[in-house]
């Protein structure tokens, strides 16, 4: 359940789970019918973790994180094309609600083309790497890194803030959280300016340069303060509720299943957290235990891959300088900073990519960090057969092996995975602003 966030969302998750508590069935009674479903106490523990939605993990480098006027302020901005370098792209054309919060792309299209595919921003707040290589360690500082990327929005933090600035509804916002916006004067600073992470050199960049260092550092606290409201509103994405909770749910009031999971369901469900072996890495609420794997997806273009994954993510979010660790970052002792700073790259996280979330899985295709799947029948195949898996040498993990299943067993993942699409447990922040 999640505690932390308004008291009629928490009402709406537990009313859709039924009718009000009953007496509990008699252990014998259970075990029954776990037995008539085909689980074992083992599995169906299994299968209990991937059905409790839990707590949403506090984020304290984010004071504001939990803050109802930080996410609708940030709910605003999420949506607004102007803060980009061309004036037409925004977080949401490529975390489209109508889309579950993707863009339904094989690779993004933003300013220009992304390598990457487009995950849902919903039940991000989950993840303690954000992106499909990890190189992110919390929303508001992942949220910073489109907003200036040359192929996502292509913007700068001077001509974003300028735009707040110009806005009355946007300033009055960030006013009322943060206090006065910084002074831009056009004698003193540049049309556009920002600095490069990559520690390259460009127009923008050069123009960075001629700003006083004192300005410099109020200008970049303005921009950090527009990623934790971002952050903030991002945090409120979360979807529960799903057939496969209200299954479970059910089951442990000694219901049998309805309509809305079916035998061929239960099947795929046995199989996912039972021979399948799929529960070992899609395991917990998330469906993900986070780590990071190389299970040989074949690049589209074919050869072999050339995005380094997790090897270059892991030294992205050690050198960010909005990390846990960072003079931003409200909470510069805390688990989060612990992390980033114990963590060890190696060559062996090459070719490796986060264990993706399954939880609304039939609504954001296509699949794989490069969109090399166009259907759950097509990854539940891959699975089955490892067609064209590739394997990198020098990699101590061996991928997978070949499931070698049968047209109906994969027909029954595929109907289980269809069981994890929920709802917005805030609907009013699943639509652009009113
Ligand atoms: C041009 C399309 C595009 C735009 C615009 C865009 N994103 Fe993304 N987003 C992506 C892609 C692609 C990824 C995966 C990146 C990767 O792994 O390299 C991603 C990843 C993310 C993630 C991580 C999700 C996860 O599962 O870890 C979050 C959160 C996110 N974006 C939020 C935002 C916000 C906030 C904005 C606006 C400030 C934004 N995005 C703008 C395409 C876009
Ligand atoms: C060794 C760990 C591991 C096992 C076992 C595993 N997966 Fe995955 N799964 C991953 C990783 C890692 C990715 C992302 C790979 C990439 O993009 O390169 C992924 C991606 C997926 C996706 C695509 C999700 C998306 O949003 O793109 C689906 C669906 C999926 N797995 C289902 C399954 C099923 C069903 C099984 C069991 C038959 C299974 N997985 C077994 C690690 C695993």
């Amino acid at each position: 359940m999640i505690r932390q966030l308004a008291a009629p969302a928490l009402l709406a998750f537990a009313v859709g789970c039924g009718e009000p508590p009953e007496s509990k069935p008699s252990p014998e009674a259970r075990a029954e019918l776990l037995e008539e479903l085909g689980f074992s106490p083992g599995q169906w523990r299994r299968v209990l973790s991937m059905a409790e939605v839990p707590d949403l993990p506090p984020d304290p480098t984010n004071r504001l994180a939990d803050d109802t006027m930080a996410a609708e302020f940030g709910h605003h901005l999420f949506f607004d094309p102007r803060l980009s370098g061309n004036g037409r792209v925004s977080c949401a054309t490529c975390h489209d609600p109508a889309l579950d919060f993707t863009d339904g792309r094989r690779v993004s299209i933003g300013v220009s083309e992304n390598i990457r595919n487009a995950p849902t921003v919903l039940n991000t707040a989950y993840h303690r790497w954000l992106t499909w290589d990890g190189r992110a360690d919390s929303l508001w500082a992942q949220a910073l890194e489109p907003l200036e990327n040359d192929v996502e929005m292509g913007g700068d933090r001077v001509a974003i803030l300028r735009t707040v600035a110009a806005d009355p509804e946007l300033s009055a916002r960030y006013e009322s959280l943060f206090g006065p916006l910084p002074e831009l004067a056009s004698d003193r600073v540049p049309e556009h300016a920002r600095p490069r992470r990559d520690g390259g050199r460009d127009e923008w960049s050069d123009a960075w340069e001629t700003i006083d260092p004192d300005l410099q550092a109020r200008i970049t606290s303005a921009f950090v303060n527009l990623g934790k409201a971002m952050g903030a509103y991002q945090r409120r994405l979360v979807s529960a509720d799903a057939p496969f909770d209200r299954f479970v749910a059910a089951v442990e009031r000694g219901e049998r299943p309805g309509e809305a999971f079916p035998a061929e369901a239960v099947r795929g469900l046995d199989l996912f957290s039972g021979d399948a072996g799929c529960w070992e890495c899609h395991a917990g609420p998330m469906l993900t235990t986070g780590a990071f794997h190389d299970i040989g997806i074949p690049p589209v273009a074919g050869g072999m891959p050339t995005d380094a994954g997790r090897f270059t993510g892991a030294d992205i979010v050690k050198a960010d300088p909005f990390n846990a660790t960072g003079s931003h970052s409200d909470d510069r002792e805390g688990v989060r900073a612990r992390l980033v700073r114990s963590l060890v790259n190696s060559p062996d996280n090459w070719g490796r990519f986060r264990t993706p979330s399954l939880r609304e899985v039939s609504r954001t295709a296509p699949y794989m960090h490069e969109g090399r799947f166009g259907s759950l029948a097509d990854v539940v195949r891959f699975y089955s057969t490892l067609e064209g898996a590739v394997q990198l040498d020098h990699h101590q993990e061996t991928v997978l092996s070949p499931l070698d299943l049968t047209e109906q067993d994969q027909a029954a993942l595929v109907r289980f995975l269809q069981t994890l699409d929920g709802r917005p447990l805030e609907p009013r922040f699943a639509a652009p602003p009113s």
